[in-house]
């Protein structure tokens, strides 16, 4: 038997003659935590509509835990939502917020507040169970949109842009509960950003998306170290990606010769895999600047502008002065269209 808890199978959806998400193959894991990353618009929210049961694919199927559960209504799919909106009741406490999907399910009372207090105290939030969330901090009422969610005990869980509202701060503190959280339940995660820092963070595995199709998927350092194409390399944040034709590198119209050979349609370099002050080319120093344990190279070259780093500790070098550098087969990323 498979391990594949949330398969999508061969899913096309469309907003009316829209097609938005063409032919989708996607095999989630039991126990996982899977991050779809994409920018916005190629049809992350769709897909999770999709799992949902809040939109009916065109065609294909949805299986969760071994069942077909395309045509089955959203709330029989087991699946909890969390959404970037947290839809908090605002006349209700914390506790009764919590609460209220379990007293529809006519549990006694006693069982509800050993659940709810149970979850109240995962997430951080026991002492403030009489609170209402308006006066709450975003943080606290993400957290109480997580607590609603897993109260129920779903299969899986969707969590759609959860942390975009939160300040830059909490969303480090909200991604450590999440993970924490995760790893406690064992629940299955289906997590959406548009955020490649989030994604490479948070997941076992991430889907990068584009045009409604997965562009590349694997685990965050397979994407981080490997894109292999230039769109992953783009959106995971390479800076030096250029361009290949016999055997050269261009940009703006110039061409340096490559000192290795690729088959490859785009090469890219991280800054730190750039070698500076050798090599066979040079540009003009166009910014240093100090980051701690490196020194941040911007170089202006023929083909284009080169990001590089070199530990701080190297001699300092200025503003407007010449540098010799070299783009390495060591460390190069091969990418195609
Ligand atoms: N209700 C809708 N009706 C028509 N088109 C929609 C609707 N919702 C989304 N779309 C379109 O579908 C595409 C994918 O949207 P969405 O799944 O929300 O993207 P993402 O979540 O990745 O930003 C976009 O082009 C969007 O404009
Ligand atoms: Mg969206």
């Amino acid at each position: 038997m498979s391990d594949n808890f949330v398969s999508l199978q061969k899913l096309s959806l469309a907003y009316g003659q829209t097609l938005v998400v063409p032919h989708l193959d996607l095999d989630i894991r039991k126990g996982e935590l899977i991050a779809l990353l994409g920018p916005s618009g190629c049809g992350k929210t769709t897909t999770m509509r999709a799992i949902a049961g809040l939109m009916a694919p065109q065609s294909g199927h949805i299986l969760i835990d071994a069942q077909d559960v395309t045509r089955i209504p959203a709330n029989k799919r087991g699946i909890g939502l969390v959404f970037q909106s947290y839809a908090l009741f605002p006349h209700l406490s914390a506790f009764e917020n919590v609460a209220f999907g379990l007293r529809l399910k006519k549990l006694t009372n006693s069982d509800i507040t050993k659940r709810v207090d149970r979850w109240l105290e995962t997430v951080g939030l026991a002492h403030l169970a009489k609170r209402k969330p308006d006066d709450m901090s975003g943080g606290q009422q993400q957290r109480l949109a997580l607590a609603r969610s897993l109260v129920l005990e779903p299969k899986v869980l969707l969590l759609d842009e959860p942390l975009s509202n939160l300040d830059a701060r909490l969303r480090l503190d909200m991604r450590l509960e999440l993970q924490r959280v995760q790893l406690e339940t064992g629940i299955t995660m289906v997590f959406v950003t548009h955020d490649q820092a989030e994604a490479l963070a948070l997941a076992n595995r991430i889907v990068l998306m584009k045009d409604g199709k997965i562009e590349q998927l694997g685990a965050p350092d397979e994407l981080y170290n490997a894109p292999q194409t230039r769109f992953a390399a783009d959106f995971l944040g390479f800076q030096n990606i250029f361009e290949v034709e016999d055997q050269t590198i261009v940009g703006k119209g110039n061409a340096l010769p490559l000192s290795f050979q690729t088959k490859a349609r785009y090469l890219a370099w991280r800054p730190g895999a750039v070698t500076l002050e050798k090599g066979k080319y040079e540009g003009k120093i166009k910014s240093v600047s100090f980051a701690g344990e490196q020194r941040e190279f911007v170089i202006e070259a023929p083909i284009g502008q080169i990001k590089a780093t070199t530990p701080a500790a190297n001699l300092p070098r200025q503003i407007g002065e010449i540098i010799r550098f070299d783009l390495p087969s060591e460390g190069v990323c091969e990418l195609r269209e």
